[in-house]
């Protein structure tokens, strides 16, 4: 399908993250020191919000039970075999795209 606009750069700011929406899908966004990241929103564990963890040094830590998962691989640092689809990533001017 190509890339989609899912955000403004200025809507995440480096060290945050936010639940947003493409082609019907949620994703979650990430903004690791100025370069974003997305990976499906949905945790591996039992689909808590990846989008709305807390992200430290590029580990997303789920908010539900504490699954964490390196958003620029989707793998968990704990488990190696656990691991999120990561979508690619680009930016346009003021806007953050994500293929879907
Ligand atoms: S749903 Fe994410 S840790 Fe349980």
């Amino acid at each position: 399908m190509g890339f989609v606009e899912v955000a403004k750069v200025s809507d995440v700011k480096p060290g945050n993250s936010k639940v947003v929406s493409a082609a019907g899908k949620e994703l979650a966004l990430f903004n690791v020191d100025g370069t974003f990241f997305v990976t499906e929103n949905a945790c591996l564990h039992r689909g808590g919000p990846l989008g709305e963890g807390e992200l430290d040094d590029g580990i997303v830590t789920c908010p539900w039970h504490g699954w964490k998962f390196n958003v620029k691989t989707g793998v968990s640092p704990v488990n190696p075999a656990a691991k999120v689809q990561t979508h690619k990533v680009k930016v346009e001017g003021d806007k953050v795209l994500v293929e879907v």
